[in-house]
């Protein structure tokens, strides 16, 4: 039977009780030292990140948007270019584009993997947005975007690249981590997410120490020497509150992530022979789930009937970016979209996070199946 207790669709709550005595450590240190601002849990993070990305340099920022622009700003995009991404996603990523003045062109996903669909891109590239100088795919859900393909696509066509691993920390393509494929990466650090901070946060990954010197600039008022601006930048700071945090979420981030694999299996033994689509993994691919994400033509009842019994889930995205009142004028010489738009219709986010226990995800298996009884 369904406890009465409300299961969440995620739980950044449950993530500080389990690391309580570690994160309070740290919060305690910091508070202590009086420095608050870009010091030595900064720097460490950043270390201890970039390490655990493979990658050379990585910059902390405020915010997962930032960190999408000021990849994009570091690499030279400006007003006026085009920049190729996809209509399902979060808003961050099209607005962290439009923020610079480009211009953002969508394109569709792949149905099975819901990332870019290098088909898409590849026609793209030959149509409407041939003067394209940057792409950013989106690692949607936890699971890598097809980086070959769009990584030779990319070349072919002289785009910078840009990953967007904002919900993909620790996922992995033919063995390398998201985040060291592309000539930059933005994470975000959202509390929800695989590797979450207490508040906003955010980091740009590269292996070209020259953007990552030109991040350093841009995300503090174009300083090298306090109070001198070599070029106009702006105030995109980590702090070391946040800093600290997630070192300690650092440590733990494979295990969490084999968490919600296995709750990810579970699931998906759990809900087989229904008539729902499940979430697959491509070759080569690890997929983190961040979110583990079913689809039915039944969707907006079956959240209904979950949410009866207490059982929350969320839809990411109810709305494709093309669709959306800010925007809807915004696209109409996009590519078809779809995939993107019937995803959509049926999309349902089951609630994943290393704190769900097996009692919970049985329960939820159970009220699914209930549900097509
Ligand atoms: C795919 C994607 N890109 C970018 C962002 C932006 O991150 P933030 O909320 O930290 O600005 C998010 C976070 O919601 C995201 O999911």
């Amino acid at each position: 039977m369904i406890n009465q207790a409300t299961i969440l669709p995620a739980n950044p709550g449950a993530s500080y009780l389990r690391l309580k005595p570690e994160i309070e450590a740290a919060v305690d240190r910091v508070l202590k030292s009086g420095w608050y601002i870009l010091g030595r849990e900064n720097e460490a993070f950043e270390h201890e990140f970039a390490e655990y990305l493979n990658v050379a340099k990585t910059v902390g920022v405020a915010n997962g948007t930032d960190a999408v622009e000021l990849a994009l700003r570091a690499a030279g995009i400006n007003h006026g270019d085009m920049v190729i991404t996809v209509s399902h996603t979060a808003v961050a990523t099209v607005s962290a584009i439009e923020r610079i003045g480009a211009l953002p062109f969508l394109v569709d996903i792949s149905p099975d993997t819901y990332t870019m669909n290098p088909i898409a891109l590849e026609s793209a590239l030959k149509g409407s947005a041939k003067n394209a100088r940057a792409v950013v795919p989106v690692h949607l859900y936890g699971h890598p975007a097809n980086m070959d393909e769009i990584l030779t696509i990319s070349k072919k066509h002289n785009l910078i690249v840009v990953e967007d691993c904002a919900q993909a920390h620790g996922a992995t393509y033919q063995n390398r981590r998201v985040g060291s494929m592309g000539h930059l990466a933005a994470f975000s650090f959202y509390p929800t997410k695989n590797l979450g901070a207490m508040g906003d946060g955010g980091a740009i990954a590269t292996n070209d120490p020259a953007l990552a010197d030109r991040i350093r600039l841009l995300h503090q008022y174009g300083w090298r020497q306090r109070y001198v601006s070599e070029i106009p930048g702006l105030n995109s700071r980590l702090d070391e509150l946040q800093a600290a945090i997630l070192r300690v979420k650092l440590t733990h981030l494979d295990t969490d992530n084999s968490r919600r694999k296995k709750i990810a299996t579970a699931y998906n033994q759990g809900l087989i022979g229904l008539p729902i689509h499940l979430p697959t993994t491509a070759d080569h691919c690890e997929h983190v789930f961040h979110q583990y994400t079913i689809e039915t033509n039944q969707r907006d009842a079956l959240q209904q009937s979950l949410r009866n019994q207490g059982i929350g889930t969320s839809i990411l995205y109810p709305v494709p970016i093309h669709l959306q009142p800010a925007y809807r004028d915004c696209f109409t010489g996009s590519s078809p979209l779809s995939c993107t738009e019937s995803s959509a219709r049926r999309i349902l986010s089951l609630p994943i996070y290393p704190e769900l226990d097996d009692e919970q995800i049985h329960s939820i298996c159970e009220a699914i199946r209930m549900f097509f009884v």
